[in-house]
């Protein structure tokens, strides 16, 4: 199976980063995450390196939804990333890790009025979904005394090709505003006193494995880009999202770069706003390209079974890695203590929650199984821990970040006392 360059195969284990998956389930016990920091500083600087050698001023915000560990974002701050937030949770772990209030947009379509409070005290630009959003900022903004920056969120009206409960640019998602109503609403925007309109949103879906949708959304942005510029909108920056999908399936996904995406979107961008006359910042928003393949979810096998077909149960589920059960997601597999022997039968790798969907690897061809094996499930650095929840009263499991040979914990593991903690006795008990 084709590798990233920072996971191999060496003595029949699996390594991340030179460090053995085995000795790091022994070290840390599992269930366990661990994480390349090398490979999110590699991955945001191929991408920066992308937009950067084709337009001048270009931000790179990392989507925080995707993994909003601290200390993945302190890396990623460190080398100059900004981030997309979706909640008031993110703007303020985003803060903490030292990223600039400048290089953050509050994106959402639900945000509660603590969360305009909050953009607005904290100078933080507002990506609107609503009209109604819009003014509810503008009265937040004039009680503060101050002005918000603010883009609207374009709904495109864009198929992509991904699984349907990622695509976020349909005409029937809930996600922006119609692009054809989009100059009435920067028309409303300008008439706010305490809104000013400085950029433009949009973002189309996620996992996708084909550059031609990102061109089709920026072509419809660079006309909404001339229809405001002629309305009097002065753009500050033009946000085409995220979205770009990895090679989940190694040996048959295509793998593309972010040099494919920036030699096929910066162009349409340029020429775009070159026929405006103006040089607004190209703001680009990528969660899962930036970290789905930095980190395996290592896990051990409790046990095996064969019924109808021959089942490896190990200790991690949906409640550490949902993707599978919520979207049918394909994620490679490998036993990391036998990572060199024959693949000689088919099993089904499932996880301990009640539930009949809790299966992380359905018929997958691995070398002959037995308890206390120790399998990795790898791209799980995006949306894997971030979804991750208490389901069963399972502890969340420990996080474990490698820069150079270095491993040290990101975040500890849950107990059973961090899961009664936040419980109350009623009053009447
Ligand atoms: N910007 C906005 C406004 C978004 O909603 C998202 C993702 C991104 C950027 C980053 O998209 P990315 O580059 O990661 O594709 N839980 C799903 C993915 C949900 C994506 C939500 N929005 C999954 O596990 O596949």
């Amino acid at each position: 199976m084709k590798l990233p360059p920072h996971l191999a195969i060496k003595n029949n284990h699996l390594y991340i980063n030179g460090l053995d998956c085995v000795a790091l389930a022994e070290k840390y016990g599992t269930p366990l995450y661990v994480t390349s920091e090398d490979r999110v500083v590699e991955q945001f600087g191929s991408y920066k390196k992308a937009l950067g050698s084709r337009y001048p001023k270009v931000q790179v915000l990392f989507a925080a939804k995707a993994n909003g560990n601290l200390a993945l974002m302190r890396a990623l701050a460190q080398k100059g990333a900004g981030a997309d937030v979706f909640s008031s949770g993110e703007l303020h772990l985003a803060l903490e890790a030292g990223m600039d209030a400048e290089k953050l947009l509050f994106n959402g379509s639900s945000k509660t009025p603590a969360d305009l409070k909050l953009a607005v005290e904290k100078g933080v630009k507002v990506s609107l979904d609503s009209l109604d959003e819009l003014h509810q900022l503008d009265a937040v903004a004039k009680a503060a005394g101050k002005e918000a920056k603010v883009s609207f969120r374009v709904n495109p009206a864009l198929k992509v090709p991904t699984h349907p409960k990622i695509a976020t640019g349909l005409a029937t998602s809930k996600f922006g505003i119609p692009h054809k109503e989009i100059p009435a609403a920067y028309r409303e925007a300008l008439a706010c006193k305490n809104i000013r309109p400085a950029g433009i949103h949009c973002h189309i879906g996620s996992q996708i494995l084909d550059i031609e949708p990102f061109a089709r959304a920026a072509e419809v942005m660079m006309r909404i880009v001339k229809e405001l510029t002629d309305i009097g909108v002065k753009l500050e920056f033009v946000d085409l999202g995220g979205g770009l999908g990895i090679p989940y399936h190694h040996d048959t996904d295509p793998a593309l770069t972010a040099e494919d995406y920036a030699a096929k979107v910066v162009p349409i961008f340029r020429a775009g706003v070159e026929a405006c006359g103006i040089t607004p910042e190209l703001w680009v928003e990528p969660g899962r390209f930036l970290v789905a393949d930095s980190s395996v979810l290592i896990t051990r096998v409790n046990s095996t079974k064969s019924a109808h077909k021959r089942f490896a149960n190990v200790d991690a589920g949906f409640n550490l890695l949902i993707r599978p059960a919520m979207y049918n997601s394909y994620h490679e597999v490998i036993v990391a203590n036998k990572a060199d022997a024959p693949l000689t039968t088919e099993y089904t790798v499932t996880g301990p929650i009640c539930e009949s969907g809790d299966i992380l690897a359905p018929d997958r061809k691995l070398p002959e199984i037995v308890a206390g094996d120790i399998i990795a499930v790898l791209d799980a650095g995006a949306y894997g821990y971030a979804m991750s929840s208490q389901y069963n009263s399972r502890p969340r499991c420990p996080e474990v970040l490698i820069r150079g040979s270095q491993a040290g914990l990101m975040r500890r593991g849950e107990t059973v006392d961090d899961i009664r903690a936040a419980m109350e006795r009623p009053p009447w008990q």
